[in-house]
């Protein structure tokens, strides 16, 4: 199968923050894949911008570095890269004073796409639009891009709104959710939009509940200054999470159109229920055998931060009323996965006796990470003759598999997000509204908790998490699925 590959018109992209972290392990990797697809045409200009004192050689030099380590030895290519790092200039600003600034005025041609994306502290959002506007760099049509942490609160996050809309109209603002830009969790909406198979049984009227998990095995060593202000429930149930729980929750949008799709995700959201003391676990993981521990690698001994969360949240509608929803996310668990399990009801009434054999409830697992794909369990036949014993098997379809080279080759998020961007496509990015109201329901959750002066619970490295955590789930009769890959 050949990927069909969308052309995109000539464009400028600027990169504010162009020097850092997330610009050398994801950006420019993402922005050779797409070369390589033949996505970036000669005529488009990626500009590094940054304080550094640097020329475009030496900047280029640190770009083909970010290739060498962060894209597979299978697409590296020596010419391919030096075709690539032709279409790199850099230029160095100070994103608050003059410096630069003239020069970038030179280099964004006023007749292409041109799109400024500011991998950079959040508090420079409004430094670097005022610049853009001020030297007119930045056109009514020009493209904004803006990464997480979108605030901290319901109040950072409007002000970070204000910032940028006091220069920009929202159709030109790009807020990345890196989950959006993840192949599988596209996919969700194609299984339940595509197919009549699975929403008449959508509802709670069919679904028992849902688990919503992503496991990490890393720690938050190396970040953790930042993740202490954070924690699991801002760095990830905030925006990834509940962006997931968006889609599985969510009614059919009239049309594939971002603002259809946002407006059902933000419905959505909206419906959420308040979360209780008693819905709630959060953990903290532990030193092992020299390891660090959290807060270890928190630097504070005395944080109550959340390496771990879990917890049981209902959507207040017709559709899911009644039918839980159960999230969890932590760092140094068991494995690395991510996957939502839907788990539907007993039918309503067996024909088959005790001997009938070991029934269980039918689940839908999408796999978001690792080995992306759909698993459906259903029951059937035990083979052989001895009566009609039950069992149950999987329904399995791995990516790779059913796809070939296709499924096995799935592009990086940010891939397909920057080209989102370039082709000027909002559907998979957050809009300003539902931002806000994701803090408007996370912001009583931690006061809640800061309140009452919990502590997090200790949870072993490698397991599955805190124990109270088991008990969330238990004493409703159900069981969390195995973290595993
Ligand atoms: C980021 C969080 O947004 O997502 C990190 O800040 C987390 O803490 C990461 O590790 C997980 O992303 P992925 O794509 O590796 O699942």
């Amino acid at each position: 199968m050949v990927s069909r590959v969308i052309p995109v018109d000539r464009f400028d992209l600027v990169i504010f923050g162009g020097t850092g972290d997330l610009a050398r392990r994801k950006i420019f990797p993402g922005l050779y894949r797409r070369f390589l697809a033949g996505q970036i045409p000669a005529e488009a200009r990626i500009i590094g911008a940054a304080r550094s004192d640097l020329d475009d050689a030496s900047f280029r030099q640190s770009v083909a570095e970010a290739i060498d380590e962060f894209v597979g030895p299978a697409k590296r290519d020596a010419a391919a890269i030096q075709g690539f790092l032709e279409r790199i200039r850099y230029v160095a600003v100070d994103a608050r004073g003059e410096e630069g600034w003239a020069q970038l005025a030179t280099m964004v041609r006023p007749d292409v796409v041109s799109a400024f994306y500011m991998s950079v502290a959040p508090a420079l959002f409004g430094d670097l639009a005022e610049r853009l506007k001020l030297h007119g760099i930045a056109r009514a049509d020009s493209r904004i891009v803006v990464e997480k942490p979108f605030g901290r609160d319901l109040d950072s996050a409007r002000a970070l709104n204000a910032t940028l809309a006091a220069h920009f109209d929202e159709r030109q603002i790009y807020r990345i959710d890196h989950y959006l830009g993840k192949e599988t969790v596209q996919n969700l909406m194609a299984v339940r939009f595509a197919n009549i198979l699975f929403e008449p049984l959508w509802n709670a009227q069919y679904v028992d509940h849902v688990q919503i998990t992503v496991a990490e095995t890393v720690g938050v060593g190396g970040r953790g200054s930042y993740y202490d202000r954070s924690g699991a429930m801002r760095d990830m149930v905030q925006n990834h999470l509940m962006q997931l729980l968006c889609l599985i929750a969510m009614e059919a949008p009239y049309h594939f159109d971002p603002d259809a799709v946002r407006d059902e995700k933000l419905k959505v959201i909206r419906a959420l229920q308040p979360v209780g003391p008693d819905d709630i676990v959060r953990g903290q993981y532990r030193a092992r055998g020299g390891e660090p521990g959290y807060l270890d690698d928190a630097e504070n001994p005395a944080s109550r931060t959340e390496s771990y969360i879990a917890l049981k949240v209902h959507v207040a509608n017709w559709r899911w009323k009644g039918t839980p929803f159960y999230l969890r996310t932590g760092k140094r668990l068991r494995a690395r996965t991510s996957e939502i399990a839907i788990t539907f009801k007993e039918p309503p009434h067996s024909i088959f006796d005790e001997a009938g054999g070991d029934w269980r409830e039918n689940v839908l697992v999408i796999r978001l990470q690792p080995n992306e794909g759909m698993n459906l369990r259903v029951m059937i036949k035990e083979p052989g003759p001895g009566g009609m014993r039950l069992v149950q098997v999987p329904l399995d379809m791995s990516f790779a598999e059913a796809l070939g080279e296709d499924g096995a080759d799935i592009p990086d998020a940010y891939e397909r997000l920057i080209m989102d961007v370039i082709r000027g496509n909002q559907t998979l990015f957050m809009r300003g509204d539902e931002v806000e109201a994701a803090w408007a329901w996370t912001d009583p959750v931690i006061a809640g908790w800061e309140a009452r002066g919990d502590r997090p619970q200790g949870y072993d490295p490698g397991s599955s998490g805190p124990e109270d955590a088991l008990m969330l789930i238990h004493r409703d009769g159900r069981r969390w699925r195995e973290i595993q890959e």
